[in-house]
């Protein structure tokens, strides 16, 4: 009897649905090998006692209670809260690589060594010249520039260097009326160079105009012999890349 009232109450019902279901139990029950089926009466007994106590079950509220959410630390639930990674980010990220690479390639230097003359001096023309002159030299604006028209113009490459210093404008201020071997009157309408272009930039595209659009030899006071560049009689490399693109490049 002691060991009997020690059974929990949810056990005790369960036995007295298994055997309701059982048809009031009975010898069937021996078979089952359990404790509380071994010993139904007492088992009866008990469930009696524990109908006519209904204070006693209460105050032994064994049953599982209804599952509650079980309480979140602060930042799991911020976690949860948290926004996820947007739609619109996935394409982003996914650029995220060729981005880098295309950056990584804007750091490298433009190009590596030195310009050749003849290419920087055709940037130079191209970016502030070919507008006036037209893009091979035939002329517009201003007067052609291709075929030798310069070379016959100017037989030292020095007088054209000033010329395009100073312009029209600036042969004016000195008093002349002409410019060049031919005398040629000035009309107005050539910009000087001086201070927009770098000594460099003159340099080189007075040999481009020469060489590149009149077809000169590479003139000896403008490139020495191991093609470099002369400014004021002395060779300068030219950094690579731009080819005064732009007109204030170098
Ligand atoms: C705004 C138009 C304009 C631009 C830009 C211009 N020129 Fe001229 N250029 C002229 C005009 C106009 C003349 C004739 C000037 C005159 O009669 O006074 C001329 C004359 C010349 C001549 C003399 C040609 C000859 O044989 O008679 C040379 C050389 C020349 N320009 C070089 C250049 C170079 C180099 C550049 C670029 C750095 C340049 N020009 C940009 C308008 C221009």
């Amino acid at each position: 009897m002691r060991r009997v009232t020690e059974i929990p109450e949810h056990l005790l019902k369960r036995s007295q649905a298994r055997r309701a279901a059982m048809g009031g139990g009975g010898a069937g029950d021996a078979g089952d090998g359990g404790e509380a089926a071994a010993t139904p009466t007492e088992s009866g007994a008990a469930v009696e006692k524990a109908a006519t106590a209904p204070a006693a079950a209460a105050a032994t509220p064994t049953e599982v209670e209804p599952a509650k959410p079980e309480p979140v630390a602060p930042y799991v639930e911020a976690a949860q809260r948290r926004k996820r990674v947007p739609i619109w980010a996935v394409p982003v990220l996914a650029a995220l690589p060729i981005w880098a690479f295309v950056y990584a390639a804007t750091l490298e230097p433009p190009s590596l060594g030195e310009a050749d003359p003849l290419t920087f001096g055709e940037g130079v023309y191209a970016s502030n010249c070919a507008t006036c002159h037209g893009a091979t030299g035939g002329g517009g604006v201003g007067p052609a520039l291709s075929g030798g028209a310069v070379t016959d113009n100017f037989s030292d490459p020095a007088d054209q260097i000033e010329w395009i210093q100073l312009g029209s404008a600036g042969f004016q201020a000195d008093g002349r009326n002409t410019y060049g071997d031919n005398n040629t009157p000035i009309n107005g309408g050539m910009p000087g160079w001086e201070g927009v272009l770098t000594p460099e930039e003159i340099a080189a595209v007075v040999f481009y105009e020469r060489s590149g659009l009149s077809g000169e030899e590479p003139n000896e006071a403008l490139v020495n012999a191991e093609g470099l560049l002369l400014v004021d009689g002395e060779p300068v490399v030219l950094a690579g890349g731009g080819g005064g693109e732009g007109g204030h490049g170098g």
